[in-house]
């Protein structure tokens, strides 16, 4: 009985840390976000979509890395992969809007 609870109160206090760390990572985003406005809307979608999709298994591809016909075939495979590991694949407006933000950051 001691142990458990021991080993419960060890939960809280490691639990503790790691809440006040996410609440300063809220405060960093929010203030990473403000200059950004002045872009359009759709970018910042796009943006935030391509972040948000293709960062779940890998780190982040860097867009300026390949060609925008390369990245189109990697889409295609990405897509499979997805599929493969039981990730919503990406629905054609998503495709197209990762596509767009990639061609435009692509390598030329
Ligand atoms: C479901 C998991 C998953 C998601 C989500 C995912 N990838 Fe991948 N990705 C992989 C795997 C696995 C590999 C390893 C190479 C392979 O199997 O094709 C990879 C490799 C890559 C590579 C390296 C390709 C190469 O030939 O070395 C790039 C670039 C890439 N992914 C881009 C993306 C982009 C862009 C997205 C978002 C649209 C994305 N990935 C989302 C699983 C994923």
């Amino acid at each position: 009985m001691r142990i458990v609870r021991t080993l419960f109160l060890g939960l809280l206090l490691a639990a503790v840390p790691l809440f006040s760390v996410q609440a300063e990572d809220a405060k960093v985003d929010e203030s990473q976000e403000a200059p950004a406005q002045s872009e359009s809307t759709s970018a910042n979608d796009a943006e935030a979509l391509f972040t948000g999709r293709c960062a779940m298994c890998h780190q982040l591809p860097e867009p300026g890395m390949l060609k925008p016909k390369q990245w189109e075939l990697i889409l295609v495979t990405m897509q499979q992969r997805m599929q493969q590991a039981n990730v919503p694949p990406l629905q054609a407006q998503e495709h197209d809007m990762i596509l767009e933000y990639l061609t435009t950051h692509a390598r030329q």
